[in-house]
């Protein structure tokens, strides 16, 4: 789906969803707003940021893996320039819409698909980058696995990975896991189920804003 097929979901199938035992968020709007008062209007600062962490260059291939609402996915293609690609994912298609939406508005061309990262739409070693942002939490234990072995398995050899979440340490309880079912993921655990998958961890730590922690995997030159 492009940006100008995503605007047009009719509202019988907005409401329609995956089937997923992952926390589907389906208020898009609220959802944006929600995140501007949690940055007190930083967002674009936090994204800006995420990036940086992911080292982006022209021309390349890009996937968001649950997408959202799209802000990082369009930031990303301005980053990978007109020879790049952006394509984001989402289980929920009011946030594929919104995204859609979003994209038109600022004149950007990325791909929106409604799908689950736990079965990635694509075919092997096709990105260059994968992102996935603040999304492990909404997943349930073995979710995460399988969505971190689709992660490895479309990202082509020294391919990277940049995953960014609420991570507290051990024993600890952020304040995300006091909202969600799935609750909270360690930064250990973060580092474990892509090291698991084969991917070699370059980097990993604190973001710098609250409790955010990222891991920065890279896929082996022969897979
Ligand atoms: C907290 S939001 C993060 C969105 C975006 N990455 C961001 O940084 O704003 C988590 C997203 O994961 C999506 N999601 C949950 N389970 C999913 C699944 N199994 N497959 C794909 N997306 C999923 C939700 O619908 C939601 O949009």
């Amino acid at each position: 789906m492009n940006t100008a097929e995503a605007k047009q979901i009719p509202r019988a199938e907005a409401k329609q969803t995956l089937k997923t035992s992952g926390l589907v968020l389906h208020g898009a709007a609220k959802y944006d707003l929600t995140l501007w008062f949690l940055t007190l209007g930083r967002e674009k600062v936090f994204r800006e940021r995420v990036l940086r962490l992911a080292r982006l260059t022209p021309g390349e291939r890009v996937l968001d893996v649950g997408c959202g609402t799209g802000t990082l996915a369009i930031m990303a293609k301005e980053l990978v320039g007109p020879k790049g690609t952006v394509c984001g994912v989402d289980a929920s298609p009011e946030m594929i819409a919104r995204a859609g939406k979003k994209a038109s508005k600022a004149g950007v061309e990325i791909v929106l698909k409604n799908a689950l990262a736990e079965a990635l739409p694509f075919s092997d070693g096709h990105f260059d980058v994968v992102l996935n942002t603040v999304m492990l939490h909404h997943l349930p234990g073995k979710l995460r696995n399988q969505c971190a072995s689709e992660i490895q398995r479309v990202l082509r050899p020294g391919g990277r990975v940049l995953a960014v979440d609420f991570a507290t340490s051990p024993g600890e309880r952020g304040i995300v896991a006091h909202f969600h079912r799935h609750g909270h993921i360690s930064l250990a655990e973060m580092v474990d189920i892509f090291n698991e998958t084969g991917l070699e961890i370059e980097e990993s730590g604190a973001v710098g804003i609250g409790d955010l922690q990222f891991v920065l995997g890279v896929a082996p030159c022969c897979k």
